[in-house]
């Protein structure tokens, strides 16, 4: 497969790097909440060691993104996407590795992420605009904008608690474009969304992309990731597969998947 990524390769240098991935090493270490057996216990008291599960969400991975890119990342549950999302954006250190970023990220994590469901629209708004490294003025300049795009002007004083999901992924996207960002990660953030605001969200995503900036979104969408992207990566196992033209990295994924052409795996589920 990694041809894929060669015939990629040869206008490359031509443009200007915005993220440079090397030996990326991401691993989680949980220690396991099982209820130990009297057995157990006493063979782990007498070893001194805790039960822990080590995942190695992102394994030896190497990647070059230049501006200019629509890249959509592909996988199966738990193949390491929003890990690898989650190190670019400098949410996690890596384990190994090295991660350099040219440019100011904005990421849109999947539902549950960013926000305080205590507090109200407003008040995440400004929290997140300030978190993100804007002014107070700049935000009430743009306040209005960002509310009038995500559709929630009667609700933006409630408290975000009682928002659907498909609400707190508008307020998430709309405040994200707002921060004009080089890199803009989507995180599954736009599957919430009704299919009104999923086409009025992919239609500003086309209207952002250019030589500038680089999007990247993490979808199970194959449908919409064909539309939008320029490049498609699959993931697994925390390793590239495969890399490159939309169409034939999503075909190789369905083929490994053995969905076939079932219509139910191309649509926005
Ligand atoms: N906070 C965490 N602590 C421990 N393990 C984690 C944590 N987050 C993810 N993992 C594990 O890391 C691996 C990769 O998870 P990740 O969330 O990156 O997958 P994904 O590709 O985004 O999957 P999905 O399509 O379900 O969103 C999985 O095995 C998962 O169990
Ligand atoms: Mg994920």
């Amino acid at each position: 497969m990694s041809s894929l990524s060669e015939s990629k390769s040869s206008d490359v240098n031509s443009k200007k790097r915005a993220i440079s991935i090397e030996n990326l090493g991401l691993v989680y270490r949980t220690t396991l909440d099982k209820r130990p057996t009297f057995k157990t216990r006493i063979r782990r008291l007498a070893r001194r060691k805790r039960q822990t599960r080590i995942v190695h969400a992102v394994n030896n991975l190497s990647l070059e993104i230049n501006y200019g890119t629509v890249l959509g990342v592909i996988g199966t549950n738990g193949a390491g996407k929003s890990s690898l999302m989650r190190v670019i954006s400098g949410i996690l250190p890596p384990t190994s590795g090295r991660v350099e970023v040219f440019g100011k990220v904005s990421t849109l994590l999947a539902l549950g992420v960013g926000f305080n469901g205590k507090l109200t629209g407003r008040d995440n708004l400004y929290l997140g605009g300030l978190a993100a490294g804007m002014s107070r003025a700049q935000i009430e300049s743009k306040f209005d904008s960002i509310v009038e795009f995500a559709g929630l002007e009667e609700v933006i004083d409630a408290p975000m608690r009682t928002y659907s999901s498909g609400m707190y992924s508008r307020l998430a996207f709309s405040v994200a474009i707002s921060l004009d960002p080089d890199i803009l990660i989507i995180d599954e953030a736009l599957s919430a969304g009704d299919a009104r605001y999923k086409v009025k969200s992919l239609e500003k995503v086309l209207e952002m992309r250019n030589q500038d900036r680089v999007i990247i979104i993490v979808s199970h969408a194959m449908k919409t990731l064909k539309t939008v992207c320029d490049e498609v990566l699959w993931l697994d196992h925390g390793k590239i597969v495969a890399q490159g033209d939309p169409t034939t990295v999503i075909k190789a994924y369905r083929e490994f998947l053995h969905v076939g052409d079932a219509p139910e795996s191309d649509e926005d589920l």
